[in-house]
């Protein structure tokens, strides 16, 4: 027993003691110009379900939430958000060539798809970003006729 608390203890004290490593949680300034609703004028509600479904972890807008400011899940988060901005990242859309542009179209609608995105871990504390079949249609619609239209 007395060595089980002393390693309750300790463990205690660890977590502690990490709270104190930060994360860093600023986001970039978003110009208008080069982000990618703004500079597509997506309608509202097609708007909205990319900004709940996907800008947290894809563009520089992201809305912490409460769980991220607590170690080591401020870790895991962040690492999402770094990894997901540096794959695509939808507040830079206009500096991205026609190439990169497609391909992240493409992909976008691909995944939203087979539901690998949003990430299913995600939409836990997300129940916005939890989209029907039928807002995963609308987003898939906007997508490819994106592509089609080739207006990205
Ligand atoms: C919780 C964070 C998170 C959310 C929310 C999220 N993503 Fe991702 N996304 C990631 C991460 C991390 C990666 C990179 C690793 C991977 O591919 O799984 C990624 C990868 C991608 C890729 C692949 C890019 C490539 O180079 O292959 C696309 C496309 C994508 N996401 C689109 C979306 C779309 C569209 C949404 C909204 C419907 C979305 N994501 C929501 C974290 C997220």
């Amino acid at each position: 027993m007395k060595i089980f608390k002393k390693i309750l203890f300790w463990c205690l004290v660890g977590f502690a003691l990490i709270q104190f490593i930060p994360t860093d949680k600023v986001n970039k300034p978003v110009d208008r110009k080069v982000n990618f609703v703004d500079a597509k004028k997506t309608p509202p509600k097609i708007r909205r379900l990319i900004k709940d479904a996907c800008y947290d972890c894809h563009s520089d807008e992201t809305v912490y939430p409460g769980y991220a400011y607590i170690a080591p899940i401020s870790w895991s988060v962040k690492s999402h958000i770094n990894e997901g901005r540096e794959h695509l990242n939808f507040s830079i859309w206009e500096m991205y060539n026609q190439d990169l542009k497609k391909s992240m179209l493409e992909k976008s609608a691909q995944t939203i798809q087979n539901k690998t995105m949003p990430m299913p871990g995600y939409m836990v504390y997300h129940k916005e970003a939890n989209l029907s079949e039928a807002e995963r249609m609308l987003l898939i619609k906007y997508f490819e006729e994106m592509l089609k239209t080739k207006t990205y």
